[in-house]
């Protein structure tokens, strides 16, 4: 028989992790093992209600579980935020085209990552840390929008320990308590630690924040085509059949969700 492509398959919720007020980390147990590569996304239903598209954060050498890091802004995802250890959801994927690790190695490696951006990141994150050997250096600039907003924290505290690696984390909004950088992301990609003409960038996060980083860094030196993007439109299918998605002449489920600047530059309303 033939396999029905848009056939969910059952996860578990294993664990949830409150990482700030409106983001929670689902830990999945899917039913069999589920493989996929750093920047592909999933989509995910919640059964009776809807499906959504969301990027793993997890290592994408696990194979037995997998986390999705979700803020909850609409109808699938309250519903999702309402579910506990042991409800079930469905999984389909994985699609799209993630980060070409290839083309990173020997490079300096800039990540900027705005608010709950830094989840997709996250499983590239780990990707890096499995083969740092074959990369110079990974230099991570996070922004969130007050310290209750950031998102992995004992994650960026165990990574900036790490040889080869730098992160500053800045907020738009201080507490007394915060000790760190107060201001947009953009405030902290000055005098950054890299060979600019050695390096690419990966940015991930609002599309505000994306737009500002990318002319920052251009203005820096970046060359479009070292510049990473992992574009977010509303989806259906996810497999390139439904148009729902594009930009462009782009599909972002099919052809994305990771492009360069240099494949979108050209188009008038990426940021939309
Ligand atoms: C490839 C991809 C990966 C993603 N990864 C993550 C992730 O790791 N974590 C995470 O929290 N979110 C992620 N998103 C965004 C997530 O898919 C949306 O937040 C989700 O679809 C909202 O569904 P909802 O039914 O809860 O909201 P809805 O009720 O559909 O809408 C609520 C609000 O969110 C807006 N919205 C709906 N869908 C999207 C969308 N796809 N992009 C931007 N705005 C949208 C609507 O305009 C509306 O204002 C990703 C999106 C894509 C395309
Ligand atoms: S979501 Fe259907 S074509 Fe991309």
């Amino acid at each position: 028989m033939k396999k029905n492509i848009y056939q969910p398959i059952e996860a578990k919720i294993q664990d949830i992790i409150q990482e700030t007020p409106t983001i929670k980390t689902f830990v999945l147990k899917p039913e069999s093992e589920f493989l996929f590569s750093t920047g592909e996304f999933i989509e995910l239903t919640v059964p009776g209600l809807g499906e959504a598209p969301f990027t793993p954060s997890s290592d994408p050498q696990i194979k037995q579980s997998l986390d999705l890091t979700i803020m909850n802004v609409g109808l699938v995802t309250s519903k999702l935020h309402s579910m506990t250890k042991g409800d079930v959801v469905g999984i389909r994927g994985p699609y799209g085209k993630g980060y070409p690790l290839d083309k990173f190695k020997g490079r300096d490696i800039l990540i900027v990552g705005g608010g709950v951006g830094l989840a997709p990141l996250r499983s590239l994150i780990f990707s890096l840390f499995a083969d740092i050997d074959n990369y110079n250096k990974v230099v991570l600039r996070y922004g969130a929008r007050t310290p209750s907003d950031i998102v992995f924290k004992n994650s960026l505290t165990e990574w900036s320990k790490k040889k080869k690696v730098n992160i500053v984390t800045s907020v738009d909004v201080g507490e007394p308590s915060w000790k760190g950088n107060v201001g947009l992301v953009t405030t902290i990609l000055k005098d950054l630690p890299i060979d600019i003409t050695e390096a690419v960038s990966i940015v991930c996060g609002p599309p505000i924040m994306m737009k500002f980083v990318t002319l920052k860094l251009l203005d820096s030196g970046f060359k479009p085509q070292d510049i990473y993007l992992s574009m977010e439109k509303s989806m259906s299918c996810g497999l390139g059949k439904c148009g729902h998605c594009r930009i462009g002449k782009f599909y972002v489920c099919r052809d994305g969700p990771v492009f360069t600047y240099e494949d979108l530059k050209n188009i008038h309303d990426i940021w939309d």
